[in-house]
């Protein structure tokens, strides 16, 4: 047994490393669904901003897809399996009841080292995990943590309802976080629940089909992001200005435009990638910030701001530095 580490005076101050996505082969278009349902590509992309999403096929497997996505992630990262202390895994779908994903995907990776769990706190469950990532890295626990957010939310959708069919879809997306420079590093997060409302967005252990009430969850989605957004703003002295790109939940584009909007970020700034994955819970997130890095939207150094809210309610918002592993030289005077 390992003797617990003390946390030094210089406390590691994490990062995100690297990030890495994968998306299922087989491609459902809006013009699929019209072919099948009442509904049109014109409601679709007016009311949701969704264009395509991705199914997983029955005899595929989401942690395989998982495990591409966090191998993607280390390799980004430049790092290798055997260094990976913890693999944490938001999802409400895994494979099966028990175990849940993270076993197989740390098998699949080579991560023989890494402690391994999946977390469920539906379309929060990644910031959960990144706030869980930096506590370790923070304390000494670990260095080298992957979180990942992973969904197949095919296999829980009612696909002859219009109302629900259209907007979600399968995925993941991981990211390594570890030691970085001293600087802004992953701040403190803002977390928060609202049991009561739980009836408006769920699935049941039995009849597992999502269920929502859409006009609901849609005005506590825009007012609870908001919120938080502001609340992890104030918490770590920094504002909206000294962001640079801003990541909420990939649910609506109408939600993530209202949510902008309420805090004042100009849309450069914000990820729409929901046009491309449609909603796939735990996975939007880290999904969203693998095609901002492809499309060079993050820089190392750049400050990333996230915030989610779904099934429970359960929201959060955060703060991380992106890649931020360089010291500044200390400049003379
Ligand atoms: N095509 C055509 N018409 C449709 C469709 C469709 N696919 N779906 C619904 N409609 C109809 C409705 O029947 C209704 O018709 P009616 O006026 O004749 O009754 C009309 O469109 C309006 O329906 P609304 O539900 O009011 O549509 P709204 O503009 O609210 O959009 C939506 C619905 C997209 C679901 C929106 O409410 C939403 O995005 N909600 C939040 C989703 C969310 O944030 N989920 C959180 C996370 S999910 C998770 O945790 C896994």
């Amino acid at each position: 047994m390992t003797a617990p580490t003390t946390p030094s005076a210089a406390r590691p101050t994490p990062t995100i490393l690297g990030v890495g996505a994968a998306l299922p082969a087989q491609l459902i278009t809006n013009a699929q669904l019209v072919a099948r349902l009442d509904t049109s590509d014109e409601w679709i992309v007016r009311r949701t901003g969704i264009r395509e999403r991705r199914h997983l096929e029955a005899a595929e497997s989401l942690a395989a897809l998982t495990a591409t996505a966090c191998a993607g992630a280390l390799d980004d990262a430049g790092h290798q399996a055997a260094e990976v202390d913890h693999l944490i895994i938001a999802t409400i779908t895994p494979d099966r009841l028990t175990p849940g994903l993270a076993p197989a995907v740390a098998a699949r990776l080579g991560a023989e080292h890494a402690g391994v769990v999946d977390i469920n706190a539906a379309c929060a469950g990644f910031l959960y995990g990144l706030d869980q990532a930096a506590a370790l890295i923070e304390s000494g626990r670990a260095r080298h943590v992957l979180v990942c957010g992973a969904e197949a939310l095919s296999r829980i959708t009612d696909h002859e309802d219009r109302a629900t069919a259209v907007l979600f879809g399968d995925g993941a997306g991981a990211v390594l976080v570890g030691p970085g420079a001293p600087g802004r590093g992953i701040g403190a997060f803002e977390f928060g629940y609202d049991d009561g409302l739980a009836d408006t967005l769920y699935a049941e252990r039995d009849v597992r089909r999502l269920q929502m009430a859409g006009q609901q969850v849609y005005r506590h989605a825009v007012a609870r992001m908001t919120e938080a957004t502001q609340q992890v703003l104030a918490r770590n002295g920094v504002s909206v200005a000294e962001v640079d790109y801003f990541v909420a939940h990939q649910a609506n584009a109408r939600i993530v435009s209202a949510v902008a909007d309420a805090l004042g970020v100009p849309h450069e700034k914000v990820s729409f990638n929901v046009e491309w994955t449609a909603n796939t819970s735990a996975a939007s997130i880290p999904l969203a910030l693998a095609a901002a890095e492809r499309d060079g939207l993050l820089a190392p150094g750049s400050l990333v701001g996230m915030v989610a809210f779904g099934a429970g309610f359960v929201w959060a918002a955060g703060l991380a530095s992106w890649k931020d592993t360089v010291t500044q030289p200390q400049r003379s005077t």
